[in-house]
């Protein structure tokens, strides 16, 4: 699963998954752009530079034409190409489904969550050659009720339906496009639910409902991230991989305690 002489942009890199997955691109040999709107971006960059690794950090609005448009030249400018990218940035939003939203709200979330990797995609898209792989963040949440809030959910349902439509629109190209949609991540985005469970010492209440019986990592994110970017997963196009501790396989049930 080497990525060595592959370059990769990954959006959100600022923390969380998308920090854990410029950490493994780097380390498995890809010269990364780390982009973020948060400046401590420039953390994650260090992180890769003290590992030996080859990274620049861009600070920018990924949903925006602009900012988009800057990743993208960044990665040409210091690298000359561009192989992979993660399509990660997201916001949560209010995690319960609220009637009241508002349409403002909505469209915000819709720009950061939907436009924003879109507009990863097209830019990106011009400079890459047959063998490159897109992966995009989407959620659990997008499919299926029960995991975030409404615009989230509609945004990240609208992810998994842009990859498929897209891996059609690149027939004939020999670019993968294909989604990760994780389950309960800890990451700074979770780092509110993760609290208050642990204020309320039910901390081990945690991931309960997947039949792991646990939450998952960034790092376990990052490492399917590698794999759908890699040549390893080279007649993977088009695809969702669900990465929830099996949360999402199972109607609702009440399982019985072990040894029963
Ligand atoms: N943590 C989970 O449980 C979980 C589950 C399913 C999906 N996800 C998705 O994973 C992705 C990464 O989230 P995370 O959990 O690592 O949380 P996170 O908050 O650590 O990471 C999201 C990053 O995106 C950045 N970002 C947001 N809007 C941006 C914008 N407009 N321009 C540039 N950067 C922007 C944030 O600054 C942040 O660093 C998101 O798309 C999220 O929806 C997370």
């Amino acid at each position: 699963m080497t990525l060595s002489g592959k370059v990769a942009v990954v959006t959100g890199a600022a923390g969380g998954i998308g920090r854990a997955t410029a950490r493994l691109l780097a380390e498995r040999g890809a010269a990364v752009v780390a982009a973020d709107r948060n400046p401590s971006v420039a953390e994650t960059a260090e992180l890769i530079r003290q590992a030996g690794g080859r990274v620049e950090a861009v600070v920018a609005d990924c949903a925006s034409d602009d900012g988009a448009q800057r990743i993208t030249d960044q990665a040409i400018a210091a690298f000359g190409r561009l192989d992979i990218l993660h399509a990660n940035a997201g916001v949560s939003g209010p995690l319960i489904p609220d009637l009241a939203t508002d349409s403002k709200d909505f469209a915000e979330i819709l720009r950061i969550n939907l436009i924003g990797p879109w507009l990863a995609i097209t830019t990106a898209l011009p400079h890459m050659q047959a063998g490159a792989s897109i992966v995009c963040t989407a959620s659990a949440a997008g499919l299926r009720a029960g995991a975030g809030g409404i615009p989230y959910s509609a945004s990240k349902a609208g992810v998994i339906n842009m990859v498929q439509t897209v891996a059609a629109a690149l027939t004939g190209r020999g670019i993968r496009i294909n989604a990760v949609a994780p389950g309960l991540i800890e990451t700074p985005m979770t780092a509110p639910l993760y609290d208050a469970a642990r204020r309320r010492g039910r901390g081990d209440r945690i991931g309960q409902l997947n039949p792991l019986q646990r939450g998952g990592e960034a790092d376990e994110v990052a490492e399917a991230v590698a794999f759908l970017a890699s040549d390893a997963a080279s007649y993977i196009n088009g695809q969702v991989l669900v990465i929830d501790g099996g949360l999402s396989s199972s109607l609702p049930f009440a399982p019985r305690p072990a040894g029963q």
